[in-house]
């Protein structure tokens, strides 16, 4: 019995990534980042730059680079300790294209052409739909089961890629054995879907620079935003939570709810009677002093290249360690003669 209580449940795991295909924004913080710092202490962390993921659109070569390293200066400025937190580029870790391309053969075309994320890009990038746009899904499944992860923290529209990740480790399963785990996704609920600050019923994005605040971003950029920030065209000009009417007024409420801790009635108290006017620049105003350190902690880091350098080694060696016991298992399953 006393034995018993020193064993230590072992800690859940999560994985997730972003691909370095802009710049971090606001959305990106709020939506994932800033719950991943959140969850250190209580599980298993994996989080990398997805920079395979990214070259299905054309990429310029330097912006990539110099995007993969300045998210990882950015991941540790937001709160992800790199001594709590395996930290990682993709690229590094050539076990993710390794496993990518067993998975492919247990992934059907036609399931890939159902993906939603699919259509759209291939309507958005019509003069190159290219294979690696078709088996995205498939390298992310790979992220994700080398890891054997419980969860995998992600926004709404990437559910539908962690829902096929687990058919296609169900499909191995069924055939190898218990090779995968499979992964559950967590999709965040407070401060989980932040719209374009001009675009309140997209989610906010690089590619709509005006309405998306970006974590680099100076603080005169960022007020200068907000007040540019879409409202509504009602004549009530009042403050109230309403997603369906007032989706730009709500969206700015979740922000500031998010960075103060306020909840949303206290928030319609604090601002009753008092336009637009107040409201927007109130908002700015705590995004700002949010971001600053943030800003300055990534600054510092971002031209500190050999401190970045150990980060990523050291994260590529604990990830590939654990991928690579994935993949022997897979390799060795379907048959593939050992070394
Ligand atoms: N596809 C994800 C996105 O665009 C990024 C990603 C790649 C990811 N591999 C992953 C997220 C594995 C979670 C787990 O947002």
């Amino acid at each position: 019995m006393q034995e018993q209580n020193n064993i230590q449940e072992p800690k859940k795991r999560m994985l997730s990534g972003i691909q370095p295909s802009g710049d971090l924004h606001l959305g990106n913080y709020l939506g994932a980042i800033k719950n991943w710092a959140d969850r250190v202490n209580d599980y298993e962390c994996y989080y990398f730059m997805a920079d395979l993921h990214t070259i299905t659109v054309r990429q310029d070569p330097a912006d990539l680079r110099r995007r993969s390293i300045n998210q990882l200066a950015q991941y540790i400025a937001c709160g992800l300790d790199p001594e709590k937190n395996v930290l990682f580029l993709q690229s590094h870790v050539p076990a993710h294209s390794q496993l990518a391309w067993v998975l492919n053969c247990y992934t059907m075309f036609g399931e890939l052409s159902r993906m939603t994320q699919f259509k759209d890009k291939s309507a958005k990038y019509a003069n190159n739909i290219n294979a690696g746009l078709f088996t995205y899904p498939v390298l992310m499944a790979a992220d994700i089961l080398l890891y054997q992860p419980d969860y995998v923290p992600v926004g709404e529209d990437q559910k539908q890629h962690v829902e096929i990740c687990r058919d296609i480790a169900q499909r191995f399963n069924s055939i190898y054995g218990d090779v995968f785990k499979i992964p559950e996704p967590l999709i965040a609920k407070t401060g989980a879907r932040i719209y374009g600050l001009t675009t309140p019923d997209a989610k906010m994005s690089k590619s709509i620079p005006d309405g998306c605040v970006f974590l680099m971003d100076s603080p005169d950029d960022i007020r200068r935003k907000f007040k540019r920030a879409v409202t509504d065209s009602d004549t009530e000009h009042c403050v109230r939570f309403d997603k369906e009417n007032k989706p730009g007024v709500s969206n700015l409420m979740n922000i500031y709810a998010t960075l103060t801790g306020k909840t949303i009635p206290e928030i319609e108290q604090e601002f009753e009677g008092k336009g637009y006017g107040v409201f927007k620049p109130a908002v700015g105003e705590v995004v700002v002093e949010h971001l600053r350190p943030i800003r300055e902690e990534a600054e510092r880091l971002m031209k500190d290249k050999a401190y970045l350098n150990d980060v990523y080694i050291a994260g590529a060696e604990k990830a590939s360690y654990i991928a690579g016991k994935t993949l022997r298992k897979v390799y060795k399953k379907v048959g593939f003669y050992q070394i």
